[in-house]
């Protein structure tokens, strides 16, 4: 006889996180391995539009419905130099990237890059060199992206054929500059000294922009969080976000501890608030800082193969780079991570699934042939469609479990989001067991009548399921609609499953 757990869950109208800011459905591409050449760009594939860029990758990356994607890098950027990526392609020049021992053929620029996120009706949020480059290079790129005309850079822009102003909004300041890896690497005190100069230079340019600050690279950084308490001295008053970064990944193939990591994305997200409201505290200020939690993915399958590449083999164009191939498991692992984001909604405000195309990606390609969806898409799909509005706090009565790093794991990852203009509440949850199912027994309550209009379900009997070109092995189903009583719903969850429960409410 098959055991079922049961858990508990109320929703309330009145119980709101906050509203959900869409651009935590935001993505990443660097120049990186094959995530622009031979991913985005291509121009020699059959599928490719005047431009170069394949269209075949560009419909999956319009499916997911992506606000705003992060550019150019990632360690790449604290060796480049924008201008490179400028005038006419075929002047050029050829350079050595030294973050990924690579050549950058500099085919795509910003032009280029902001021309293609138009056409996936993205934003493009723009990352600046802090590492080998400082104040006057991030107010030259502002001042050829955003200046209408009447200045060098902005007359350069024009005559390199883009007359409208790019109005990028959100830019970067650096990328993880606390890290020893990092060209340009700085101490605390080093980058909040340049940040700060640079935010207040670069708002001289453009007073409407949106800054970054960079945060710790990751949790287990020896300098976190002291680096985020001794920056944002800094530059508090002079940014809008602090930005965070981390990877997950089922490094010692232990499934359970794998989904529970999910819990230390939590609790990195909370000392960075704790961190912000301490700096607040100290300077007396009005201003609550948000964060963007711009580079968080699964990565962890293809770092042998990097190690072996990036040591053994000669400088080339577009090296295949963190192809990690994702299996059934890391699409449950990235939906308790969306789920936690969104319990977040409050301070969380941007987020980028890292990356997006063939580099750690939810969309890879082969040169010449096919595109195809990645595990990892679904969730992140199904989040970005339809967890938008306001994010409700559920009160959630799980069983729990202990793992290798982790106590008190609830079997039951859930949240739920109410979207005002459709009148649909959407929940999302993942069964951490890979046992047993889960009976969900949930009141949603002060929203009327509820009526199911959908129910998706994700789960495969082989946790290491993966998809591949022209094999789409680990795909949504539809499940079965839940039984509704008033405002008690009830349903069954399967063992180790990622959910989506749509109502209409009337
Ligand atoms: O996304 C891959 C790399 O991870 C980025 O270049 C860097 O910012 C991070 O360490």
């Amino acid at each position: 006889m098959e055991f079922n757990m049961k858990t508990k869950m109320v929703l309330e109208r009145d119980f709101v996180i906050g509203s959900i800011d869409e651009r935590i459905y935001g993505s990443f591409i660097e120049h990186l391995g094959r995530a622009v050449y031979k991913g985005i760009y291509e121009p020699s594939h059959p599928a490719a539009d005047a431009e170069g860029f394949r269209q075949d990758v560009r419909e999956l990356v319009k499916n997911l419905n992506i606000p705003v994607i992060r550019y150019p890098g990632g360690n790449f950027v604290s060796g480049y130099r924008w201008e490179d990526g400028t005038g006419p392609r075929e002047k050029r020049p050829k350079k050595l990237d030294l973050a990924w021992r690579t050549l950058e053929t500099n085919e795509i620029g910003v032009n280029e890059f902001a021309s293609w996120c138009k056409s996936v009706n993205a934003e493009l949020m723009m990352a600046v060199n802090l590492g080998t480059r400082g104040i006057e290079e991030a107010c030259a790129l502002l001042e050829y992206c955003n200046h209408p005309e009447g200045s060098y850079y902005s007359d350069l822009r024009i005559k390199d054929g883009v007359k409208k102003p790019h109005n990028i909004k959100t830019w970067c300041l650096g990328n993880e500059m606390d890290g020893p890896w990092q060209i340009g690497h700085k101490t605390a005190g080093e980058y909040g000294r340049l940040a700060v100069e640079t935010a207040r230079a670069m708002r001289l340019v453009d007073p409407d922009i949106e800054l970054v600050s960079c945060g710790s690279s990751f949790p287990e950084m020896p300098t976190f969080p002291d680096w985020e308490a001794e920056t944002l001295t800094h530059t508090y008053d002079d940014v809008d976000f602090i930005s965070l970064h981390q990877y997950y990944g089922n490094r010692n193939n232990d499934s359970a501890d794998y989904l529970a990591q999910s819990l230390g994305m939590d609790s990195f997200i909370r000392t960075v608030v704790s961190t912000c409201d301490f700096v607040k505290a100290k300077k007396r200020s009005k201003k609550t800082l948000n964060l963007s939690f711009d580079e968080w993915n699964i990565w962890f399958h293809s770092n042998e193969a990097d190690n072996t590449i990036m040591k053994n083999t000669p400088w080339g164009i577009a090296p295949a780079l963190l192809e990690d191939v994702y299996n059934f498991e890391d699409a449950l692992a990235a939906g308790c991570l969306l789920i936690t984001l969104l319990r977040h909604a409050d301070r969380v405000k941007m987020a980028c699934l890292a990356q997006l195309v063939n580099v750690i990606a939810p969309i890879m390609t082969l040169p010449g042939g096919d595109a195809w969806k990645q595990t990892i898409y679904y969730p992140f799909m199904h989040a970005s469609l339809y967890g938008r509005g306001k994010a409700l706090s559920p009160v959630i009565r799980s069983d729990k479990y202990d793992s290798v790093n982790f106590t008190d794991v609830p079997y039951l990852e859930s949240t739920a989001v109410w979207n005002e203009e459709t009148n649909e509440i959407t929940l999302f949850a993942v069964n951490r067991s890979l046992e047993t199912p889960l009976e969900l027994d949930c009141f949603i309550q002060g929203f009327g009548t509820l009526n199911s209009i959908d129910s998706i379900v994700l789960q495969n009997d082989d946790l290491k399921a993966v998809n591949g070109p022209g094999k789409q092995t680990v795909v949504p189903q539809k499940g079965a609609y839940p039984n509704i009583d008033g405002e008690h719903i009830t349903c069954l969850l399967p063992k180790a499953s990622w959910n989506v429960l749509r109502f209409l409410c009337k």
